[in-house]
């Protein structure tokens, strides 16, 4: 088999005597559009929290293209080429939606000298092509025309666009997205699906946790449920869909607000 993009194994995360996360182990595959279901509190934005750098594991190792990224910073994962939404995104409220993306990090794209080294005119160089890129990404997610708007008036919907752009922004191989579809209208999810299948056939990795079961089962594939912080199902959505003990997870578990 190919080396997996991310290899996680016996992750664990917990809070007092709590395990959120629960001796996890999962292997996501190179070019694949993986979703992460499970009730809620079951521990999957926990899970990307300790993937992506924002909580330390308590236990366990990630691995990153082959390489030990466990308990690595935010920054530094992103540099190394993953990527993550917000459940609720938090943009810069007052600045524009085309200056959030600039002050985006730059992950892989943006390997340069710090500026302080640069001549003034290399630093306008820069700032150029930072707009350029900006202004680019923000086109493909269809947000070009609210580029000079201040971040905190646009929809909920756009904001997870805007969520998504922000990541682009530093060309990340592996994208985690946490419920990118929850609160957004049909007609902005349909575009965020074309824009994370577009991408997804440029060769971008994703992992997606998302409720809507219509979503996971029309977009995603493999599928992996966690329950109370354990791994309950691996498998393809297909066999998710006739799988008892995944109704069993969503049935028993609490509804989810
Ligand atoms: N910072 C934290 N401190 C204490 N408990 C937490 C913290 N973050 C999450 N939890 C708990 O961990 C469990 C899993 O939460 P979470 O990962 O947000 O679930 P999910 O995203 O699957 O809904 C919940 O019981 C939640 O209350
Ligand atoms: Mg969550």
């Amino acid at each position: 088999m190919a080396e997996p993009i991310l290899d996680i194994r016996d992750l664990t995360r917990a809070f007092g005597p709590f395990k959120a996360v629960d001796g996890v182990s999962l292997s996501i595959a190179r070019g694949t559009i993986t979703g992460l279901i499970g009730p809620n509190g079951a521990g999957k934005s926990t899970l990307f929290n300790v993937l992506t750098g924002e909580l330390a594991p308590t236990a366990g190792t990630v691995a990153l293209n082959g390489q030990d990224v466990t308990g690595l910073s935010p920054d530094r994962l992103f540099v190394a080429g993953m990527g993550r939404t917000f459940q609720i995104p938090r943009p810069f409220a007052r600045m524009s939606v085309l200056e959030n993306l600039m002050l985006a990090p730059q992950g892989q794209a943006g390997e340069t000298l710090p500026s302080l080294f640069l001549s003034p005119g290399k630093v306008r160089k820069q700032e150029r092509q930072l707009r350029d890129r900006a202004r680019e990404v923000l086109e493909f997610v269809t947000l070009g025309a609210l580029a000079d708007h201040p971040a905190g008036k646009i929809s909920g919907g756009q904001m997870k666009l805007l969520e998504l752009a922000r990541v682009l922004m530093g060309d990340p191989e592996l994208i985690l997205l946490d419920e990118p579809a929850a609160g957004v209208n049909p007609t902005l999810t349909g575009i965020l699906i074309e824009k994370i299948e577009e991408l997804n056939r440029q060769g971008k990795t994703f992992v997606i946790i998302e409720h809507d079961m219509d979503f996971i089962m029309s977009h995603c594939d493999p599928v992996i449920a966690l329950a109370e912080g354990k791994v309950i199902f691996q498998g393809s959505a297909s066999d998710a869909q006739a799988n008892p003990l995944l109704l069993d997870a969503y049935l028993g578990g609490p509804v989810h607000g």
